[in-house]
């Protein structure tokens, strides 16, 4: 059993339907069970800026968030052979519903962190041999790419290397992490090895398929 993270923009770029379908049918091709945790994209930044400009708390523009992203995995699990169209809101739910079918779709779950967050709990809970992040950035690097010309993408580091550069890009206000730290914590406590690449439906298949793509972190 594997787990994979979508983000929102990477499952639906501009709301391609072509796109979208190319990931359903990697995924209807993958053999094994499957949880899947899709983000929220440009949408829920949208909504979110809009209720924060409203005068919304960051509870409710999480909340809202949170919305979208199940809106999403709604959509991809319409494109789904043998995934149920319940979006499950919790682990729990996902577990159970794994148990009846091959694979399954969820958003994310409460506030105060992101869907990449998500689907590290969601591995951990499910104890799955790996973690998938499909992403917009092509791995982890050693300082962030957007500002360092001198920054390296890093093939292969571990868990707690993945904890100190996430800790470090998250202080500067406005950066973009390329997993946030809850994750990168979670995947530090149990061990759980992840892919990091950038997310297309080639390079999803190649990690479902064993291949090493992105950055791995692993001990
Ligand atoms: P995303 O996971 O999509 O955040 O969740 P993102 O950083 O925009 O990621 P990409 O662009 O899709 O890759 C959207 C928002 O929903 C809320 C957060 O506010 C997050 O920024 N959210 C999501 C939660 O509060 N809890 C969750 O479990 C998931």
């Amino acid at each position: 059993m594997k787990v994979i993270a979508l983000g929102g923009s990477v499952l639906f770029g501009d709301f391609d339907i072509k796109r979208i379908k190319s990931f359903a049918q990697v995924i209807n091709r993958y053999n094994d069970r499957l949880a899947i945790v899709v983000g929220g994209g440009k949408i829920a930044r949208k909504y979110i800026e809009a209720a924060r400009s409203l005068g919304a708390d960051e509870v409710t523009c999480d909340t809202i968030g949170i919305d979208v992203t199940r809106i999403n995995a709604a959509v991809l699990a319409t494109s789904l052979d043998n995934a149920p169209l319940t979006v499950p809101e919790n682990f729990f739910q996902a577990k159970e519903l794994l148990e009846r079918y091959k694979r399954i779709v969820m958003g994310g779950t409460f506030p105060g962190h992101t869907t990449d967050a998500t689907s590290a709990l969601l591995a951990e809970f499910l104890r799955a041999e790996e973690l998938l992040i499909a992403t917009s950035a092509d791995g982890v690097y050693t300082k962030d790419p957007g500002i360092y010309s001198d920054a390296e993408r890093i093939e292969k580091m571990s868990p707690d290397e993945l904890v100190e550069i996430v800790s470090k890009n998250s202080i500067r206000a406005g950066s973009s992490s390329v997993v946030d730290l809850l994750a990168s914590k979670i995947i530090q406590r149990s061990k759980i090895k992840t892919k990091i690449f950038f997310g297309t439906p080639h390079n999803l298949e190649r990690a479902l398929k064993g291949e090493n793509v992105g950055t791995l972190v692993s001990y």
